[in-house]
């Protein structure tokens, strides 16, 4: 054993020294550790609820525990506190964890929803308001945001993403670890975030969670760790490892990840997280022989600390004692676990007042994730305007389906502290919004999403013809998204395509209002609805939200972070996709019932498309339609060419040309033509929500530093190319105004 470490206890209890702790005291604490000790601070123990077990009591007396997750009931964070600051001998706080994904007691939007806002004030908002309310329970680290790029549907996980794009996701995780994280850690109702899950995990085959990912390294640096660079820029508090293979090395034994890209590369300062039994399941993947190599790999490769398993504690001892394991390797992980339990404050002060922040569920809390569900609806479809209806002209509304009036199922996954108690459905604020102007026909019809039972058509069939329109509030209950919960097919589940078309046939007009944790395979029942408002799962005050949204006291103004597919096949399909040598075009395109039988084998003028569905998908990346238009003219570019360092400046005249007021992202994409590497056919460089009053202009400017052009090339460098580009600026990614600038170094 190396002679700086001794297992042998220092002789002072809880000196004051560590309960009010300075930077530079953490060092002295760290002198006065035993080796136990440190790899106990290395060592997040499950909670186990009430009473806490003796196990959990004793370890944190001995110094075992760094961080307990999973225990929320404020009595007992403060108990579990007071057992590490008072009865272990050196009086370190824990670490209390918690998924607050989001939303804490007032559950916001889905985090997929939040991104459909393209707000980054708003994602803010409800980060930090979680945190506030988290805050309460004795919370103080949250394990989000997640920012896996996600460019496949039928991957549960999606639903808690950020969607498709490495700019809008970086852009919006930045806003939500700073929402979490406020502007000062150790403030009261500031608490830790994560940048998880490091890193490719969006990217499982097949879209099945904890599957394998296989993406190469320029990929890897072009679309996938964008999100983790800036999260890790902003001073994320932590990363935690993907449970998930990527290209053959496990992400929790990934030296070249948490090591060389994050370290060494990026400078990042904080502490790296495994996931849940991450490295314990090295063994599982194949990767190391048993838990002892396991722990070696994990620890080896930079992640200092692990949840739930006890790899760490049960072998790390050995490991260093063969000498297989640095010391400094150990005391790098404690010093900063200690660090960041230093910047939370939790060395001054370790236990929690609740009276001292604002009580959850507030009105203003209420307001803000109502607000966030408004800004989160996308309007997908709106013939002749049918939205917003009109109370002066309805005098019958049929509300149908199985998420109209269901409290827990607009919530969406991770909500573990959200109480459906406090949602307020769409059946319960139409009925206020209605109340006095028009009758409600409300029949469930289905028990739930996924029900094939049909007894209860004929009363909904009966409600809608005697209606003047249809409500249809379908889509997918929570539990169908989120970890583990992965589809391979990804339309409406149940029969609910065989209730849209018997109440299409009353010949009622449809406004389908879809709550889902990912987008749906919905070509077929387009044709059979009048409106569409794809809502995900808009958390407690969803109902209020939509109510507003259809009755026009709000308008809609959500843009898709992610591409909805016509077909399951289609499935990876992202706007930023690459040219293949054989473009899809539409003078290329053939639907295999067009093809004369017996025709001669022949690739002549084919493209990269199917037979069977068209290339283009369902509703592209960034589309989202208002109850009002939105015209792009005089597209203005400050250069024609211009030099490395030097920026654009890019404007255009933005106009609402109808008569309501409305909101509209104005999205600005460039394509690098010619590169050392293939570039996508479009890539998102720039957004900026306008608010627009019926009848008004405003010019939106753009300054793009050709900085914004870098990407990696064959070398890995970093670097922006000189050459031709095109730009688009416009309210989606397949619209817009276009212009062409050049790069030169001459
Ligand atoms: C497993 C999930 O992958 C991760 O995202 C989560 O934070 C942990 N479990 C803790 O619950």
């Amino acid at each position: 054993m190396p002679s700086n470490i001794s297992n042998e206890a220092p002789s002072e209890m809880n000196s004051p020294t560590a309960t009010s702790a300075k930077p530079d005291m953490l060092i002295s604490i760290l002198a006065r550790m035993t080796m136990e000790e440190k790899i106990g601070q290395m060592s997040q123990y499950f909670g186990h609820g009430e009473p806490i077990s003796e196990h959990l009591v004793q370890s944190i007396r001995q110094g075992r525990v760094g961080s307990v997750i999973n225990e929320v009931r404020l009595h007992t964070v403060n108990e579990l506190q007071r057992l590490a600051v008072e009865e272990s001998r050196l009086g370190i706080p824990l670490l209390i964890g918690r998924d607050v994904i989001h939303g804490f007691n007032t559950i916001f939007p889905i985090p997929l929803g939040q991104a459909a806002s393209w707000c980054a004030e708003t994602v803010k908002q409800c980060a930090h308001i979680s945190a506030l309310e988290a805050a309460t329970a004795g919370v103080n680290w949250t394990f989000a945001p997640m920012i896996d790029i996600s460019r496949d549907p039928r991957w549960g996980r999606i639903a808690e993403s950020l969607g498709e794009d490495p700019y809008l996701c970086s852009v919006l995780g930045v806003a939500m670890l700073q929402g979490f994280q406020g502007d000062e850690l150790r403030k009261n109702g500031s608490i830790a975030a994560c940048a998880k899950h490091f890193a490719g995990y969006g990217a499982g085959e097949s879209g099945r969670d904890y599957s394998t990912t296989n993406i190469p390294e320029n990929e890897l640096r072009n679309v996938y760790l964008p999100p983790f660079k800036a999260a890790a820029d902003a001073g994320v508090a932590t990363f935690m490892s993907a449970f998930s293979d990527l290209n053959g090395v496990p992400a929790s034994g990934n030296k070249w990840l948490m090591t060389e890209i994050l370290r060494e590369e990026w400078d990042y300062k904080g502490f790296v997280v495994s996931d849940w039994e991450s490295i314990q399941q090295l063994t599982t993947h194949g990767f190391s022989k048993d838990n002892k190599n396991a722990a070696y790999e994990a620890s080896n490769s930079g992640i200092d600390m692990e949840m739930v398993s006890s790899t760490y504690l049960d072998h790390l001892p050995e490991l260093i004692a063969e000498g297989r394991i640095d010391i400094q390797q150990i005391d790098s992980a404690v010093n900063k676990i200690l660090q960041l339990k230093w910047q939370l404050g939790l060395f001054d002060s370790p236990y929690t007042d609740a009276s001292l922040l604002p009580t959850p569920l507030n009105s203003q809390h209420l307001q803000i994730a109502k607000d966030a569900a408004i800004k989160s609806c996308v309007l997908l479809k709106n013939d002749k305007n049918i939205l917003p209806l009109s109370t002066e002209s309805l005098h019958c509304v049929a509300i149908i389906g199985p998420l109209a009036d269901d409290p827990y199922e607009q919530l969406g996954t991770w909500i573990f502290d959200g109480d459906s108690q406090h949602s307020q459905t769409c059946l319960t604020a139409i009925e206020q919004e209605l109340s006095g102007k028009a009758n409600i026909n409300y029949v469930k019809t289905m028990e739930t999403s996924r029900s094939y039972d049909q007894t209860n058509f004929k009363q909904a069939v009966e409600s809608a013809a005697a209606a003047d329109v249809a409500l249809l509030i379908l889509g997918e209950e929570s539990i169908l998204s989120g970890e583990a919960h992965c589809r391979a097919e990804i339309g409406l589940p149940g029969c609910q395509e065989q209730l849209i078309d018997r109440i299409a046939a009353t010949g009622t007009p449809i406004v389908l209002v879809i709550m889902a944790g990912r987008p749906l395979t919905i070509e077929t029942v387009l044709p059979k609805v009048a409106a569409v408002l794809f809502a995900w799962h808009p958390g407690t005050m969803g109902g209020p939200a939509i109510s507003d949204l259809l009755f026009g006291k709000a308008f809609p103004s959500g843009k898709l972070p992610v591409t909805f597919p016509r077909k399951i096949g289609q499935v990876p399909i992202y706007y930023a996709q690459k040219h293949s040598g054989k473009p899809a075009t539409e003078a290329a395109f053939v639907h295999m019932d067009d093809i004369p039988v017996h025709s001669p084998q022949t690739s002549l003028g084919m493209a990269a498309t199917h037979l069977d569905t068209h290339f283009s998908p369902l509703f592209p990346f960034g589309f989202g339609l208002a109850y009002t238009q939105f015209s792009y003219r005089n597209l203005e570019l400050s250069h024609t060419t211009l030099h490395i360092g030097e920026t654009l400046t890019v404007r255009v005249l933005l106009t609402n040309t109808g008569d309501t007021d409305g909101e509209e992202i104005a999205q600005l994409y460039i394509r690098d033509l010619v590169g050392s590497v293939t570039r996508p056919v479009k890539e998102l460089k720039d957004f900026k929500r306008i608010k627009l009053a019926a009848g008004t202009s405003k010019w939106v400017t753009f300054e793009l530093s050709t900085d914004k052009l870098a990407f990696y090339d064959r070398n890995m460098q970093l670097k922006t190319e000189t050459g031709q580009f095109h730009l688009w600026l416009g309210g989606c990614s397949q619209s817009g105004m276009q212009g062409e600038f050049e790069i030169t170094d001459d």
